[in-house]
C-alpha cells in the first residue's frame, strides 16, 4: 500500500478551481515536495490529505484511509505542521509536547523529542520569546508526539535565516533516515533540491511537472550552454565565424551559446579570442530548478523573498 494515492483531486471555491484534477502518489520513506507560486493550491491539497478540508471530486487515500471519512483514525497516524504554525504564547516547547501527548493519550519522553528537533536549549522558553526557527522546531516537535509514519510540513522554513533553514533540513533528514514519509511545501527551490526525492510543481491548481529535480530539469530545461560576458558585437562576430547558435541577452550583457556538443565551447572561445575584442567572465551552466520553475509558472506572482533567498545559487543576475 502506498502512503498517499491522489487521483483526479478537485477543490473549487466558487468559480475558483483551487485544485483542478491532480493525481500523484507518494512512496513509503519518500520526501515529496509540493512546489508552486502563491495560490497554486498547495495548502488546499495538503489540508485535503490531512482530512481538514473536504474535496469536491476525485479520490484520496492516505495510509489507506479516506481522510474526510476517517479523519479521526488518520489523525492518530499523521504529523502536521500547518502553514504559519503558532502556539499559545506563554507555553514552552516542553510544556507544549506534554500537552500534545495528553491530547493523543500517549506516553512520550519530551526531552528525547526536543533533542530530535535540536531544541533542547530552548526547552523552557515561552513560545512568544522563541526565534522563528525555534518556533518551527516546536511545530516539528509537536508533529512527532504521536510517532507518526507520515508527516505533512507546510512551508516549514519560510522566513527563516539560512542557518535556521539548514537546522530544519537536518531535522527533516533525520526523520527521513528513520523511514518517515514526508510531504513538504516550500518556496525555496534549493531546499526542494536538497531535501526532496521527488517534487510536483503546481500552478493554478494543476501539476505542471513532476519527478526528481534532475528529471524535471532534463524534461523542461534547455540543456547546457556557454555564457560569455561581452558585447553584442562580439556575439555577432562569433556567430559569423562559427556555425554555432549564438544568442545575446542585452540586459545582462551576456552572449549565450547552447552547446550541442561540449567541444562547441572551444570553437566559441577560439572565435572570441580571434576577434580581438574584450570579453569577461565565462561559464557553462544548465538550467537550474529555479529557471525551469520560473518558465513553467511564468506570469504567476513570485514573492520577492523567494527570488532573493537562494544561498546555493551563484548565478550572476
Ligand atoms: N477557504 C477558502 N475560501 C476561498 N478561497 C480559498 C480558500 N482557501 C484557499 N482559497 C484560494 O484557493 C487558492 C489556493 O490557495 P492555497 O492556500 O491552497 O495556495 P498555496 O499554494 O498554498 O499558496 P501559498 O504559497 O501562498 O501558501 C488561492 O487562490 C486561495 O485564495
Ligand atoms: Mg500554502
Amino acid at each position: 500500500m502506498l502512503p498517499i494515492e491522489v487521483t483526479s483531486l478537485k477543490k473549487h471555491y466558487g468559480d475558483l478551481k483551487a485544485v483542478d484534477g491532480i493525481s500523484f502518489t507518494v512512496k513509503e520513506g519518500e520526501v515529496f515536495g509540493l512546489l508552486g507560486p502563491n495560490g497554486a493550491g498547495k495548502t488546499t491539497c495538503i489540508e485535503i490529505m490531512e482530512g481538514l478540508r473536504e474535496r469536491d471530486g476525485g479520490e484520496v487515500k492516505v495510509l489507506g484511509l479516506d481522510p474526510w471519512k476517517n479523519g479521526y483514525q488518520l489523525h492518530q497516524k499523521i504529523g502536521v505542521i500547518p502553514q504559519d504554525f503558532t502556539f499559545f504564547e506563554k507555553t514552552t516547547p516542553r510544556e507544549a509536547i506534554i500537552y500534545y501527548a495528553d491530547l493523543f493519550n500517549v506516553k512520550v519522553d519530551p526531552d528525547m523529542i526536543l533533542r530530535e528537533v535540536l531544541l533542547e536549549d530552548s526547552a523552557k522558553v515561552h513560545f512568544d520569546n522563541l526565534s522563528g526557527g525555534q518556533k518551527q522546531k516546536t511545530g516539528l516537535a509537536l508533529s512527532l508526539v504521536n510517532s507518526p509514519e507520515l508527516l505533512f510540513l507546510d512551508e516549514p522554513t519560510t522566513g527563516l535565516d539560512p542557518n535556521a533553514r539548514r537546522a530544519i533540513w537536518e531535522v527533516i533528514r533525520g526523520l527521513k533516515a528513520k523511514g518517515k514519509t514526508i510531504i513538504l511545501t516550500t518556496h525555496y527551490l534549493d531546499e526542494a533540491q536538497q531535501l526532496c526525492d521527488r517534487v510536483a510543481i503546481m500552478n493554478h491548481g494543476k501539476i505542471v511537472a513532476m519527478g526528481t529535480s534532475e528529471e524535471i530539469i532534463q524534461q523542461h530545461g534547455s540543456g547546457e550552454r556557454l555564457e560569455i560576458h561581452g558585447s553584442e558585437k562580439l556575439a555577432d562576430y562569433i556567430k559569423a565565424n562559427t556555425d554555432l547558435q549564438v544568442d545575446y541577452n542585452a540586459a545582462r550583457g551576456e552572449i549565450i551559446i547552447p552547446l550541442k556538443k561540449r567541444i562547441d565551447a572551444l570553437a566559441a572561445l577560439a572565435a572570441a579570442e580571434q576577434s580581438g575584442m574584450d570579453w569577461g567572465e565565462i561559464q557553462t551552466r544548465q538550467d537550474s530548478l529555479d529557471d525551469v520553475f520560473i518558465r513553467l509558472v511564468s506570469g504567476a506572482e513570485i514573492n520577492s523573498d523567494e527570488t532573493e533567498a537562494k544561498p546555493n545559487d551563484r548565478r550572476r543576475r
